[in-house]
Formats: structure tokens, sequence, C-alpha cells
């Protein structure tokens, strides 16, 4: 068997050796063109059906690495080694890999799981600042779909214990529902307002930015709705930093449309009953919400920031 490890040009100044395959760090990496380059490389070196891909990196290259082993050769086992927090937590979790489209994020992709994903967690001592949020996020959002302790408790437990917690949450989730027909949804917790700010903006607001505002807009919405209540919401804001929406509330609804999970022209969402706790009715695990309520909370989140 032979590896071929796939790395950022960041993560392979720090980690780096010689046979490492090298893409450029950015998101612009995680395109089909780049898949067709590092296949063809691959061959050029000698790679072929009885190799394992390892994918070394942020979420980036995990869901890079992931898409180019789930065709190369018809599909390669591939071992993921997540270097960012959100790699940990989230993107070496759950069987889902992929490229973005100048259409749009992700478009193109597999749900194969690797082998193995591997987790130092003293790789974060390289980690940039800025690049802590987005993880913190995702497991601020597990904590609230399915571990109140790791929620409350996050700033006495240990990383390791953190990225433990988190992972669990995840794990639970995927092994329940793996191809998302189902629970798998509730993941999307936070992300259905968030991926309508984080693509309004243009994507200059980070991941983490756009679902920690998203978290609390949809909090809002499961109180306004009758299901959280106040005390849970009061706590969840405090967890957040202060909601930022610099867009109007149309834009938003309109932007929301677009979501994968609204159906019939109507957006539907992750709510919670409490901390730790989502709202399942029926089987199902994404709701309809009112648009009156749903333009009363934008409203009203809208106005605090002007
Ligand atoms: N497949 C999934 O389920 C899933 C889930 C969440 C996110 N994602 C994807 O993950 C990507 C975002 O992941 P990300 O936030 O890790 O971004 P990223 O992979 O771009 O990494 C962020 C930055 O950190 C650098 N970096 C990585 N490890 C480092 C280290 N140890 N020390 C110093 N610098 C390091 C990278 O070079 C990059 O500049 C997006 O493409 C997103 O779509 C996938
Ligand atoms: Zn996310």
């Amino acid at each position: 068997m032979k590896y071929a490890v796939i790395t950022d040009s960041n993560v392979a100044a720090l980690y780096g050796k010689p046979d490492f395959f090298v893409v450029p760090a950015g998101e612009s990496s995680k395109s089909l063109e780049t898949v067709q380059d590092l296949a063809s490389h691959l061959f050029q070196k000698g790679y072929g059906r009885d190799t394992t891909i390892v994918g070394f990196g942020g979420g980036m290259i995990c869901d890079l690495a992931g898409f180019l082993a789930s065709s190369f050769c018809r599909g390669v086992p591939f071992i993921l080694i997540p270097t960012t927090l959100l790699a940990m937590v989230d993107a070496s979790i759950g069987g889902k890999t992929g490229v973005n489209l100048p259409e749009g994020k992700n478009l193109l992709g597999s749900t194969t799981f690797p082998e193995r994903v591997i987790v130092q967690p003293s790789f974060l001592e390289t980690l940039p600042d800025s690049e802590w949020e987005n993880g913190i996020i995702e497991i601020l959002k597990a904590g609230l779909l399915a571990d109140p302790y790791l929620f409350y408790h996050l700033p006495h437990l240990s990383v390791a214990a953190i990225i433990d917690r988190a992972i669990e949450v995840k794990r639970r989730i995927v092994a329940r529902d793996p191809y998302e027909h189902g629970c798998r949804a509730l993941l999307n917790f936070g992300h259905t307002i968030g991926h309508a700010l984080e693509s309004l903006s243009g994507y200059t607001l980070s991941h983490g930015r756009a679902v920690a505002s998203g978290i609390v807009l949809e909090s809002r919405l499961s109180h306004a709705m009758g299901l959280l209540p106040m005390d849970d919401l009061e706590i969840i804001e405090s967890h957040f930093p202060p909601v930022e929406v610099h867009f109007e509330p149309s834009q938003i609804i309109k932007q929301l449309a677009v979501d994968k999970k609204t159906r019939g022209g109507t957006p539907h969402f992750v709510l919670l009953e409490k901390i730790g706790e989502p709202h399942v009715k029926e089987g199902k695990f994404c709701h309809p919400a009112d648009e009156h309520l749903l333009l009363e909370v934008l409203t009203e989140s809208c106005m605090c920031t002007r």
C-alpha cells in the first residue's frame, strides 16, 4: 500500500515532507481543477489503485482529499488527519466530501467515509487565533443539539475533552442517519440563516461568525414559535458574539429561498425546545416557520445594529 499525503501550502510550510502533494492554501483550491491536477500528479508519480490517500490539513483539504479518493481509480481508501479545530470536530467527521463550483459551495461531492480519522490536538498549537472561532461555534452548536454539559462548561474543559465531546455528538447523529434522510439535518442548526448571511456578505463574513448569528436568530425564532423558554434563549445569546446583521430582512428571506432545506418556497429550520434538545415532531427534524414570526425576529434583530 502506498500513501499519498495531500496538504495545503500553509500546513506544508509547518509540517511538510518533500514527497507531499501540496495545493495552495485557501478555499479556491477546493475545485475540480485541483482534483484533476492532483490525480494527474499521482499517476505521474506512480500511484495507482493500491494508493491510500491521506488528507492532512483543515476542512478544505479534508473535503478535497476525500473527494479525490472517492473517484481516483474509481475509489481508493483515505485517511484524514485534520489540523484545524473546525476540521477536527466537523469537516473530518461524517463522510461528506466535495469541491466548490462557480455556482456555489460544495455543489459537487459524495458521501464517502474515511478508513480512519486521526485527531492530534497538538497541531492546534500553530493554528492562528482567527481560525479558532470557526471551530468553537460548531462545538457550541453540538452542545446545543445534544450535549448541554459541553455547552455550559466549555471554558472549563481541556481542548482534548472539548474535541472528544463535540466529535461524539456529530458521530452519534451521523451513525443514526449517514445519508441525511432524517436526523442528520439537525447538524444544520444555525446554518439556514447562517448560510444566507454568509452568502449575502459575498463570503467576507467568516463561516463561524455567520453561523453564530444564525444560531442566535434561529434560537429567537424557536422562542417566538413558543418552543424555547426565555431563560434558555438568554443563556444562548450570552454565549455568542452580538448579532450583526447588515442586511434587510427582505434580502435575507429572499436568500433563504435557495437553502437546501427549503420546500415549496418555505424555508425550514432546526428549532430548539431547550438547551441540548432540538424540536422533533412527527419524525421531522426541520420545520417551516410562520412567515410573520420570521419577519418579526429578523426585523427586531436587524434594528439592534442600527
Ligand atoms: N465535510 C464536512 O462535513 C464539512 C464540515 C464543515 C466544513 N467543511 C469545509 O471545511 C472548510 C473549512 O475548513 P477550515 O476552517 O479548516 O479551513 P481551511 O482548511 O481553509 O483552514 C483554515 C486556514 O488554516 C490553515 N491551517 C490549517 N491547519 C493549520 C495549523 N495546524 N496551523 C496553522 N495553520 C493551519 C490553512 O492553511 C488555512 O489557511 C470549508 O471548505 C468547508 O466547506 C466541511
Ligand atoms: Zn458549519
